[in-house]
């Protein structure tokens, strides 16, 4: 299985490590080697943090696209155009696709789903939310038989790094924003994480996905952390609490019609509450159901290492589906619960 890498930043040489650590292992349990074919970069002569043999890296999308040998492509790019063009070609050249591209899914989900349908292949974006947190397979198989009510969580770990290092060591925003940077968790460009806007589009595949409703990035009301002051840390401190930016969707069931609530926000978070003890760059999301009642996923929400090993799983999955001449099944890989209003009491 020739695999072809769509960047090797953060999370695509966090990648190649762990093909070059595991990937012997799990090419025997797959039953055929998992090989890197081509990697696209900008920069060929980048000093990454895992070393890539020179021969495997190119500058030209088409190197990777049009190599018959390659599969499955993998895109770690970020943001913009170039991203979402060549997610549209590897799929029309019928390649299955991961992508951690939740910026990219937030506008597209629906276009590239019935994209990925058309040619009977897969796309599969587990690290698009919350970074090593496996929610996305648990919202699409585990619980696809629940009435899911609320979700709400901390989505974006930048901002959760911040506000710990602001509350608890008193460091300056661009001090903590700095040390997020330099562990990889922030974006290229981090005014996404601190504007909320990151959170918002994970919000908004998480909601899609698990109200079977298609839910925009723009449809999600954003409030991110700037304009959160000592103050407001003082203030919260004072009142039992610490300061979070929560992710929150809800729908009822009593009016099946009426739009998602989706919203992100700072809020004050009891010292009591589950979420007030995520620190660091970890996540949690609550989830209700109305037979499960309230399960809590936590975990690494960034990062080059547990956002690769998310990366990882979709993969297997992938390959084993074109081994199997199959995809996802049908209620997964539509990516929505398609709810049937009527038996909604
Ligand atoms: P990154 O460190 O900025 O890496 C981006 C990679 O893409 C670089 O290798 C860059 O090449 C390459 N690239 C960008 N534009 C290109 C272009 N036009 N042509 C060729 N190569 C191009 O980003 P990252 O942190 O790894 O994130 C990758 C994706 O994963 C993003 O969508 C991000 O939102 C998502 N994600 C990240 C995390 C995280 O914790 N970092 C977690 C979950 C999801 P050069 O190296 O040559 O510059
Ligand atoms: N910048 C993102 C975050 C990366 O901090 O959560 C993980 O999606």
């Amino acid at each position: 299985m020739k695999i072809g890498l769509l960047g090797c930043g953060t999370v695509g040489s966090a990648l190649v490590q762990l093909l070059d650590a595991d990937g012997d292992r799990l090419g025997s349990l797959l039953g055929e080697p998992l090989e890197l074919g081509r990697i696209l970069v900008r920069d060929l002569h980048k000093v990454r943090a895992h070393e890539v043999p020179m021969k495997l890296l190119t500058t030209e999308l088409a190197e990777v696209i049009e190599d018959p040998e390659i599969e499955l492509v993998v895109e770690l790019l970020g943001p913009g155009e170039f991203a979402l063009s060549a997610i549209e070609s590897a799929l029309a050249s019928h390649k299955s696709v991961v992508t951690a591209n939740k910026e990219i899914l937030s506008t597209h989900f629906r276009e590239l789903e019935s994209a990925a349908a058309k040619v009977n292949r897969d796309i599969f974006f587990e690290a698009a939310v919350a970074g090593g947190i496996p929610l996305i397979r648990a919202l699409r198989v585990s619980l696809f038989g629940e009435r899911l009510t609320r979700i709400v969580g901390i989505v974006n770990g930048t901002t959760n790094y911040i506000l710990t290092q602001m509350q608890e060591e008193h460091v300056s925003l661009e001090t903590a924003l700095g040390d997020a940077q330099r562990l990889g968790y922030a974006e290229a460009d981090p005014h996404g994480d601190l504007s909320g806007r990151d959170a918002a589009s994970k919000l908004a595949i998480i909601a899609s996905i698990a109200f079977g409703s298609h839910v925009d990035v723009a449809d999600v009301q954003v409030d991110g952390i700037w304009g959160v002051t000592p103050a407001d840390f003082d203030f919260a401190r004072r009142s039992g609490g610490v300061i979070k930016l929560l992710a929150q969707a809800e729908r009822s069931l009593d009016s099946p019609d009426a739009p998602v609530r989706v919203e992100v926000f700072p809020a004050i978070v009891m010292s009591d509450h589950p979420l007030a003890s995520v620190r660091g760059s970890f996540n949690a999301v609550f989830v209700e159901g109305s037979a499960v009642g309230q399960l809590m996923f936590s975990g690494p929400g960034a990062g080059g290492l547990p956002t690769a090993s998310a990366v990882l799983a979709d993969i297997i999955d992938a390959v084993t589906n074109l081994r199997n001449a199959t995809r996802a099944p049908m209620r997964v890989a539509q990516g929505t619960r398609f709810v049937d209003d009527s038996s909604i009491e």
